[in-house]
């Protein structure tokens, strides 16, 4: 990770104070403003369900289990399970027959998706905002990752959390995060500067520290700090689908941080044109109806 120092934004009363009554964790490459280390930790069913099912050996008993666990994660699991997201006829009542029928993938799917939920809190209209860019780029994740031969499962875990440095610094730091996302850009790496500025890291260092501390997969690390970086030949194949869903989510009408110079869904898109060919991209249209109807089921 690359070093930041902590720069105190001028004219923010509140938040220099904040900083000399707590220093900032300072690790060997980076500086992480202390509120967003007092965040509480992911949610630790959600945590055990992603570790468990990357165990091959393991039974659909042992995760309902451990879901059943916690009466209103579960609860929560089963309302989306039965939501418009995933699309089936017949409603679950039960969360053993809900995880017999949508299998470990989807279950951990559902399990990242409902903690997420869990950890915005009380959502104010940046944190919406911020949260639909991120289920809009896990939901692009899942149309696109046949062509980076990926489990669409897999994809859009990885791409529901890859704004989770930018959702924590928000929770954190509600005010200099406002002033940060309401800023006047021409293009992405402007906000990043200015997150950098006001909070001393920006939100993919955030968000790579975030998701070490609470003990995730690495590759959720890998795709949190790097999607903004410019594309390097020996990227790993999540990050640059990643990257390229979470382009594509901003093109179609749902970006984090609305800038002047947007690129257009073809533009966007282009990034999957190698493995596609230009033909074969999805329209338009089509994607921002799909992921628009599957949203809808996060919003309640
Ligand atoms: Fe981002
Ligand atoms: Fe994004």
């Amino acid at each position: 990770m690359p070093l930041y120092v902590t720069d105190t934004p001028p004219g923010r009363a509140t938040f220099e104070a904040d900083r000399a009554a707590e220093p900032d964790l300072q690790t060997d490459t980076i500086t992480i403003p202390i509120k967003l280390c007092n965040l509480p930790p992911f949610n630790g069913i959600a945590a055990k369900v992603l570790a468990l099912t990357s165990d091959p050996e393991i039974d659909l008993q042992q995760v309902s289990l451990l879901i059943e666990g916690d009466p209103a994660f579960a609860a929560e699991i089963l309302f989306l399970a039965n939501s418009s997201l995933f699309g089936f006829q017949s409603r679950m009542h039960v969360l053993h027959h809900a995880i017999a029928i949508l299998g470990l993938d989807r279950v951990k799917t559902l399990a990242v998706t409902v903690a997420m939920r869990g950890f915005l809190g009380n959502r104010s209209p940046l944190v919406h905002q911020c949260w639909r860019h991120s289920a809009a780029c896990a939901l692009v994740c899942e149309q696109i990752s046949s062509w980076y031969d990926f489990s669409a499962q897999r994809a859009y875990t990885v791409g529901i959390m890859h704004d989770i440095g930018r959702l924590g610094l928000l929770k954190s730091y509600p005010q200099e995060s406002a002033l940060v996302l309401g800023g006047d850009y021409q293009e992405a790496r402007e906000v990043l500067d200015a997150e950098c500025k006001a909070l001393g890291v920006d939100h993919g260092c955030a968000g790579a520290w975030l998701i070490d501390n609470w003990g995730l997969p690495e590759a959720f690390s890998e795709v949190c700090e790097h999607h903004h970086d410019a594309p390097r030949r020996n990227d790993s194949a999540i990050l640059r689908l990643v990257r390229a869903a979470c382009g594509i989510a901003e093109a179609i009408g749902f970006p984090a941080v609305k800038c002047r110079r947007q690129l257009s869904y073809l533009e966007a898109a282009s990034a999957l044109a190698p493995r596609l060919g230009r033909k074969a991209i999805p329209p338009e249209e089509e994607l921002r109806a799909v992921v628009t109807a599957r949203l809808a089921a996060f919003e309640r």
